[in-house]
């Protein structure tokens, strides 16, 4: 096993750490099964300890995913790693992942702690976590921009006590390439028992080289397991993105000379499921799965393609899950259509009632749009699950009025909890009057803090996926919505983003 690269993905943990990117269990579940379905060895799924919901997305995913190692983090203390080790127990493979910080900044200011207290916790957690699973990552965290005696210290100790993977976090995204590979290859060559333990790397994108860093950290200073996220999603500027350094490291295998057991053909669809769910729209020119990553508009570019493909091509777009001919669906295809092309996009739902749910709801769609793309059908089970039906607001339906010089006016009706309700205003756009609609009847006191409208496939044709951000009492969620009205689309996103913020609100006080 050399010579193969361990793919760590942790969409579910770090990526969820950015905010409003937080997710349900069934969320979570669905993300999972598709990583799993793309071959990643790790998922890490989340910290048990930080609320109750968390701890049983993790156990939900324990359950539920039998081919890939399933993580769960911890700090370096008892009742996180107990709680973690709780929430791992149906797994088939199962790893613990504890850290505590170790840079002078982060002990002496954020722990208060002594260098020899973080030494004497550390070595306790991952003996700890040791008696409770085979398979046990320790992070130093902010280890970039810690003590490398120190660091060199701590990482003998912890491998003594049972470490299996040790990973070296740029917390703050500081490092630069030559020089965290560098750092990483130094580690290894001045901790005596290193080669007893899979060398880890852990990038985040402050300064735009979190992909750049890990690639370093790989050829450079040796390491052997990377993690990342999709879309690069995570805390601030985000963490190396998943689609980008897996697709460097096979288009470079000349280079790299290391083998990724990812299936490319399910990035794509992993991408846009964790968008959807997400709400963070991926920019057009992001690499591999941003909508002009394999377009040529410049005609000496289309004429080049034409003539011969590598001549501006280094990928195939199939390889990543962009299909050549993107309509897929219509109101005419049937069930088995339906289903069989969920599958392809590694939307698998849970049950048949699940999917009779989505198949009507698809020719709900397919009635007032001729042409399905996948982003409809990935946004019918995405934005539009059965999940959402269990949401304590919901959609039914609105009425709008607007005219040049009038003053816009909206009547919806939507639910609480199973109780319908109407509620009627006016407001500076449709949308305005439409959200202040439904606010007129929640008073949810939330502040927005992004509203955004994307077009799902590209032209006016297409469903609006509208994006809402709400801040309150220090929560931050995000609401998507989507139908071919974006007026629709828009409270549909906020209704949603209420939902998740109650959702929200009782988990902390469930926690006390
Ligand atoms: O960035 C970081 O240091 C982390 C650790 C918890 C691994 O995410
Ligand atoms: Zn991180």
């Amino acid at each position: 096993m050399k010579d193969h690269l361990i793919i760590f993905d942790t969409t579910m943990r770090d990526g969820e750490q950015s905010p409003g990117a937080s997710m349900t269990k069934e969320e979570k579940l669905r993300i999972a099964r598709l990583l799993e379905k793309m071959r990643v060895d790790v998922i890490e799924a989340g910290f048990p300890a930080a609320s109750n919901g968390d701890f049983e997305a993790v156990q939900g995913v324990a359950n539920a995913i039998k081919d890939s190692t399933v993580c769960s983090l911890s700090r370096a203390n008892d009742r996180d790693i107990s709680r973690a080790a709780e929430a791992l127990k149906g797994a088939n493979r199962s790893r613990i992942h504890t850290f505590i910080a170790t840079s002078a900044l982060h002990m002496e200011k954020k722990l208060r702690m002594t260098p020899d207290q973080v030494f004497e916790q550390a070595r306790l957690a991952v003996r700890f976590a040791r008696n409770l699973v085979a398979d046990v990552e320790f992070s130093p965290e902010d280890a970039y921009r810690s003590d490398m005696d120190f660091l060199c210290r701590i990482i003998e100790a912890v491998i003594k006590d049972g470490a299996t993977t040790i990973n070296v976090p740029d917390t703050v995204g500081y490092a630069i390439p030559e020089l965290y590979g560098t750092f990483i290859k130094t580690l290894r060559e001045r901790v005596p028992n290193s080669d007893q333990a899979v060398w880890s790397v852990h990038c985040h994108n402050d300064l735009g080289m979190a992909v750049a860093n890990s690639l370093a950290g790989v050829k450079i200073g040796g390491a052997r397991q990377v993690e990342c996220t999709i879309n690069g999603l995570g805390e601030r500027a985000g963490n190396c993105s998943l689609e980008e350094v897996v697709m460097a490291l096979k288009t470079r295998r000349d280079y790299f000379g290391l083998d990724v057991g990812i299936e490319t053909q399910h990035i794509l669809a992993a991408s846009r499921m964790v968008s959807q769910i997400t709400g963070f729209v991926v920019q057009p020119n992001k690499a591999i799965v941003g909508a002009n990553a394999f377009a040529h508009a410049a005609g000496i570019h289309q004429d080049g393609v034409l003539k011969a493909r590598d001549t501006y091509e280094i990928m195939r777009a199939e390889d990543v899950g962009w299909s050549a001919n993107k309509i897929v669906l219509s109101k005419v295809s049937g069930r088995n259509a339906f289903k069989q092309r969920l599958q392809e996009l590694g939307a698998q739902l849970e049950s048949e009632s699940e999917i009779n749910a989505a198949f009507a709801r698809f020719k709900e769609l397919a009635d007032r749009k001729s042409e399905i793309f996948d982003e409809d059908i990935l946004a019918l089970v995405g934005n539009e699950s059965v999940a959402r039906e269990k949401e304590p607001y919901s959609f039914v339906s609105l009425s709008q009025h607007s005219e040049t010089g009038e003053r816009p006016h909206a009547s919806i009706v939507f639910t609480v909890d199973g109780k319908e309700i109407k509620s009627a205003s006016d407001g500076d756009g449709p949308v305005d009057a439409s959200l202040k609609a439904i606010e007129a009847h929640v008073n949810s006191g939330a502040e927005m803090v992004l509203y955004s409208v994307n077009a799902i496939s590209g032209s006016t044709e297409s469903q609006g996926e509208v994006t809402v951000r709400l801040q309150h009492s220090g929560r931050v969620v995000n609401g998507v919505g989507a139908d071919p009205d974006i007026i629709v689309a828009s409270a549909k996103a906020y209704l949603s983003a209420l939902s998740k913020l109650r959702s929200k609100a009782d988990r902390v006080a469930a926690q006390g």
